[in-house]
């Protein structure tokens, strides 16, 4: 039996996912070389930025560790080629947006970036290589990026693994060192084996052996939907039940307090919100429904496209009961958004319900005045202008960017909290209020406000699951 040692890594895409997970092996494994590539010249330049606060992603306790790798054995570049000839093993980590356009059109992920990979690296390849798909995928994924690899291989020997990512962002670095489980899946074929091996003695460098799963490559890629599918599910589950609490006046907190001491339930992902977002849960989702549709399972594809349908629901509720609140309207009246940013500790914005809902103001003419700590206005605009509801001209006629939180949400109508970032608790909120138009109204999004303080402070103040 021959075993393979890796010496030598690249990483195609230099994302959420490729950036930090290559960020860690190489500060794990100092005598492995790992290269990061990306086509975005600009995405490099901001990872090879001597400021560690330019890096291109943020995410706590990253910068220590690309200070520690970086140039020793962890490097940034934009030769794709360069790095897939010089690897054993590589990473596809490119983005995998849901279809735009087509057959499976706003369902199935488009694959192109991922097809193009496989393509480059059977041209380019002199020798045998690990090819090792991170990025999320539907399933059967492995399968074609093996037919695209032997179809223009040349007689070399490619194995692909499956590794799928359960990194959660705002938490990636500590996720990434200490995992629940890594999952590997691959070939049953004996050089499948001993590519599951090779990557397992990576892993092993630093997680115990008993959290490092090996399975078969289909049951590695619908692992990754399923774990993402039920964690939504849970979350559209508690928001279902906020809706409920608001009307009845149950606690949402309480309820998730009580049912998450049940053993069989577990505490996690129970939080009540405005709405899930991000990269991974819609998309994924889709992808289940899609494979369970191409199938003929349609009450499969029904039911999980429910999860979906009622985080539609929790957003438009939300925008809706800010109308309302307003005496139905909010034509020309300063908003705040606290908060672009799908959840807090990132600056990723992808699917955050922030956009949705400051989307629903926009149609009924608000004035947006949105503040993030972490994300940039072109980003905040970019989201808006991609939802091609209105002209690029008229979201920068309504929407104001700014950097100081006070400034957002001085002379507002209203506030609202949409993402759960701690500084929004500890913000002066008297101040906030004496110069607000009054009624001052305040939306909390995430229930990070105390409410009791609050509305003692003279606050119309409504929350996620209360009954105001
Ligand atoms: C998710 C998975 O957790 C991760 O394993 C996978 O690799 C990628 O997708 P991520 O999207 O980064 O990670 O964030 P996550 O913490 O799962 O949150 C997703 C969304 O759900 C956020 O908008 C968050 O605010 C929301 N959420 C989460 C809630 O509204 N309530 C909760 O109780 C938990
Ligand atoms: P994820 O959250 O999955 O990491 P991102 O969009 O953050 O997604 O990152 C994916 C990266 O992959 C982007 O920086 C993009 O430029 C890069 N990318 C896409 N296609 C290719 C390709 N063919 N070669 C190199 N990089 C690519």
């Amino acid at each position: 039996m021959t075993e393979t040692r890796i010496k030598h890594i690249a990483c195609i895409g230099a994302g959420y996912v490729g950036g930090p997970t290559m960020a860690v092996i190489a500060q794990k494994c100092p005598d492995i070389k790992v290269t990061v590539v990306d086509i975005s010249r600009e995405r490099i330049a901001e990872w090879n930025d001597s400021n560690l606060d330019n890096l291109p992603i943020y995410e706590p306790g990253l910068k220590e560790v690309v200070a520690e790798a970086r140039g020793r054995n962890l490097f940034f570049c934009t030769d794709v080629e360069g790095a897939i000839r010089e690897a054993d093993m590589i990473f596809i980590s490119v983005n995998t947006p849901t279809k735009t356009y087509g057959v499976g059109k706003g369902m199935a992920a488009d694959l192109k970036y991922v097809e193009l990979c496989a393509r480059q690296i059977a041209n380019v390849a002199t020798g045998n290589k690990i090819v090792v798909e991170k990025s999320t995928l539907p399933v059967r994924t492995a399968q074609s990026i093996r037919t695209i690899l032997d179809a223009e291989s040349n007689g070399l020997q490619f194995q692909v693994l499956s590794n799928p990512e359960f990194l959660a962002e705002g938490t990636a670095v500590s996720d990434l060192l200490n995992p629940d489980r890594v999952l590997i899946g691959g070939s049953e074929e004996e050089g499948g084996q001993a590519a599951v091996r090779a990557l397992v003695e990576i892993y092993a460098r630093w997680v115990d052996r008993s959290k490092i799963l090996t399975t078969n490559i289909w049951s590695s890629e619908l692992s990754k939907l399923t774990a993402n599918a039920f964690l939504a599910q849970r979350v559209s589950s508690i928001n279902a039940i906020s809706a409920l609490c608001e009307k009845s006046g149950a606690d949402v907190d309480e309820i998730a307090r009580a049912i998450g001491m049940d053993s069989r339930i577990g505490p996690k992902f129970l939080k009540a919100s405005v709405g899930f977002g991000g990269s991974c849960f819609q998309k994924d989702i889709l992808n289940l429904v899609y494979i369970a549709r191409s199938y003929g399972l349609t009450e499969v594809a029904d039911y999980w496209e429910q999860v979906i349908s009622m985080n539609d629901y929790q957003k438009r509720r939300f925008a809706e009961n800010i109308v309302n609140r307003l005496f139905n309207t909010v034509s020309g009246k300063k908003i705040a958004i606290m908060g672009w940013a799908f959840k807090k500790d990132t600056n990723d914005t992808r699917e955050s319900a922030a956009i949705y809902v400051a989307d629903y103001l926009l149609n009924e003419q608000a004035e947006l005045w949105v503040y993030d700590p972490k994300v940039k206005a072109e980003r905040v605009y970019a989201d808006l202008d991609y939802l091609n509801t209105r002209g690029e001209d008229e979201n920068r006629k309504l929407v104001k960017v700014v950097r100081d939180p006070y400034e957002a949400m001085q002379g507002a109508h209203a506030v609202a909290v949409l993402t759960e970032w701690d500084e929004f608790k500890a913000y002066d909120w008297q101040r906030v209020y004496d110069d607000m138009k009054k009624p001052a109204f305040l939306f909390d999004g995430r229930n990070i406000l105390d409410r009791n303080k609050v509305k003692a402070l003279g606050f119309e103040f409504e929350a996620i699951g209360y009954r105001s």
